[in-house]
């Protein structure tokens, strides 16, 4: 089984789609990470993040087992991660990593932008999981303290404004629900609660029996 989970930053996918993994016993690729190390390569390389050929080269390159790395969680990444993300190459070379990922034996969890609609548009299950720009600013700002990190909560909700318009309105694989995606607002939704419908969904559409 394929459970392709996308949405926007700080929706609560990640936590979501690694809740699903366990229950489920699928692996769980978040692939967001693997634009972070792009990002995070180029950089690393000196190279500037718009630069088509620096991006590509990082992304040709990428060491899947640097996924690991905790700077990758590194909030200012995500941005960075967005910029070498609208680059078309980038995304080819990371097409066939995620698509091998989605089609071991046991099957797969894969959350991001673009799963349903372009690397598994033959997903099992597709969610798409949003809530308010508002209530996921809360929610970074939390995690941001909670991590004992400095935060402010306007150039948080800033930085996923910017961050939604940068996804939803590049060229290539925007970030958008998939036709047949459920659209799983958890804007007045606690993990718990998501996690119960999600469940609820996947069992439904799998024609499995049991209890979430
Ligand atoms: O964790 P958060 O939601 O903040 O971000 P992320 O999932 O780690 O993704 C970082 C950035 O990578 C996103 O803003 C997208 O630009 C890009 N991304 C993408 O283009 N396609 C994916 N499947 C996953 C992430």
């Amino acid at each position: 089984m394929i459970v392709a989970i996308d949405g926007p930053a700080a929706s609560g996918k990640g936590t979501l789609a690694k809740r699903v993994a366990t229950r489920f016993g699928l692996a769980h690729l978040d692939t967001g990470l693997l634009y972070r190390a792009v990002a995070r390569d180029v950089r690393r390389r000196g190279q500037a993040l718009d630069d088509p050929a620096a991006a590509t080269a990082a992304a040709e390159g990428l060491d899947p087992q640097s996924l690991d790395d905790p700077a990758l969680r590194d909030p200012e990444l995500g941005n960075a991660a967005s910029v070498v993300a609208r680059i078309p190459e980038v995304r080819a070379a990371m097409l066939a990593y995620q698509r091998a990922f989605a089609r071991r034996p046991e099957g797969a969890v894969l959350d991001g932008r673009d799963i349903g609609t372009v690397v598994c548009p033959e997903a099992d299950v597709k969610l798409y999981v949003t809530a308010t720009p508002e209530v996921r600013a809360e929610r970074r700002y939390r995690e941001l303290l909670g991590r004992g990190e400095q935060a402010v909560l306007a150039a948080v909700l800033d930085d996923i404004r910017r961050r939604d318009e940068r996804d939803a309105g590049r060229d290539i694989s925007p970030m958008r629900p998939a036709a047949d995606a459920f659209l799983l607002d958890t804007s007045n939704l606690d993990i718990e609660a998501a996690f119960d419908t999600a469940v609820g969904v996947i069992l439904r559409k799998t024609g499995q029996r049991g209890r979430a």
